[in-house]
């Protein structure tokens, strides 16, 4: 039996693989978008290389893992019969990571997370009904707690349905969470939900940068239209991948629904602004709150520009919402579960800043070596692959 994971080739799903491949011995199932079997290696390559080396990667894949190369939006995934009923026949637990974060997309946000969930908890269904399950665990966002201004959100009163929603995104993500509770009420289900998700504690390396290229623009302004002692609620990518696999695999999670987020531990924007100065010898810049109309309407303006800036501006846009709320998500249930706090942004910031901008806002992703064969024997890929690494 396995665990059916979807997502395994963004930013998130990747410290979930890695994470269930070097902490439990479970086989995984994972829904990948590919024409064929090596490009959807290929794909998972290109993700898991952050975590791992590539004999590594190769012998997990080959002895730990069947790929389903089908599609979210698709009726059951766009699978064949029988392969949709090996799926069904061989899923023993559900972990729903993929999603659309195109916040400015209503289609996409439609199809992907409302169409997408709801053909993930068929499955869900179909898998219960037939043998049962263990668990089924959604990856959601802070986001569906909706409109907010200088809050501390519990989990348990996030949603509201009265209250508006910043964008698409966070509308199909708080109807994804109901659909769970109502569909699945007979599985055990949990709900994650991680706040700003930026880079890991533990090195520079990211393959995610539209959070990173919004902070750095902000980074660089010599005055910034935000209250210095607002709080921004950011946590490492690490600490939400090892929280999401430790609680999916317990046996009885103390809750339903985790916030996986810093919570009234989060920093201020002075705090983090002081930090990066220190770090990088920069300049501090100036708060100057009243300045947030103009500088709303510049950014609205330079995001229908071309280039970096423009880029950069139209991210800012997006996420600017989320940058001016000073909301923070109680933790005290993940902290509860994982028996320690998240790294503080200010730690870990500037390298993630440095290396981001070395790079260009650009993972340098290593392509699938050319020693390796592509898709047969597993132990005759790896001799083959050791051997030519070996005569260079
Ligand atoms: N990153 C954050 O700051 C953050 C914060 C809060 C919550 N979250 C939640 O965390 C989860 C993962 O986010 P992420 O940052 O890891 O996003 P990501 O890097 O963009 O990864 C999204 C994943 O979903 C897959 N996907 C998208 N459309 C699909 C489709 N039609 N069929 C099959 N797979 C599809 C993508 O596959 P392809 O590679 O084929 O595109 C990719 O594997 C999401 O549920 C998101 O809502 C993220």
């Amino acid at each position: 039996m396995a665990i059916f994971l979807t997502g395994s080739t963004g930013y998130l799903g990747s410290y979930l693989v890695a994470g269930l491949w070097t902490g439990y011995p479970d086989r995984l199932n994972l829904l990948v978008r590919a024409k064929t079997e090596q490009e959807a290696r290929e794909r998972l390559w290109q993700s898991l290389q952050l975590h791992l080396e590539f004999p590594e990667f190769l012998e997990y894949v080959n002895t730990r893992v069947r790929i389903f190369r089908g599609d979210l939006t698709g009726e059951r995934f766009g699978l064949d019969d029988d392969e949709y009923r090996a799926l069904v026949d061989s899923t023993d637990s559900i972990l729903h990571c993929a999603a659309s974060l195109n916040r400015k997309s209503e289609k996409q946000c439609l199809n992907v997370n409302l169409r997408g969930s709801l053909e993930v908890i068929q499955l869900a269904r179909r898998a219960q009904n037939h043998h049962g399950l263990r668990r089924y665990s959604h990856v959601s966002t802070v986001a569906v707690a909706g409109k907010r201004q200088n809050e501390v959100v519990q989990e348990d009163s996030s949603i509201d349905w009265a209250r508006s929603d910043y964008d698409p995104y966070a509308r199909t993500k708080k109807f994804c969470e109901h659909m769970v509770h109502q569909l699945l009420p007979d599985v055990p289900h949990t709900i994650f939900r991680p706040a700003i998700v930026l880079g890991d504690s533990r090195k520079p390396e990211t393959t995610q940068f539209d959070m990173v290229q919004a902070f750095n623009m902000l980074a660089r302004l010599p005055v910034l239209p935000l209250r210095p002692d607002d709080k921004v609620d950011i946590v490492p990518a690490n600490y939400v991948g090892g929280a999401i696999v430790k609680i999916h695999q317990m046996e009885k999670p103390n809750y339903g629904i985790y916030h996986l987020s810093s919570g009234t531990g989060s920093q201020t924007y002075k705090e983090l602004t002081d930090a990066l100065a220190k770090q990088g010898g920069w300049r501090r810049p100036s708060y100057q709150p009243w300045l947030g109309g103009p500088f709303s309407k510049t950014v609205n303006w330079m995001a229908f520009k071309g280039g970096a800036v423009g880029y950069g501006a139209s991210l800012l846009k997006v996420f600017w919402p989320y940058l001016d709320w000073n909301t923070v998500f109680d933790n005290s249930r993940v902290m509860q579960e994982m028996g320690e706090v998240p790294a503080k942004f200010s730690v870990y910031a500037y390298p993630l800043l440095q290396f981001s901008r070395t790079n260009k806002f650009k993972y340098p992703a290593k392509p699938w070596p050319a020693a390796a064969l592509s898709v047969g024997n597993a132990d005759e890929q790896l001799r083959s692959f050791a051997q030519k690494a070996r005569s260079g």
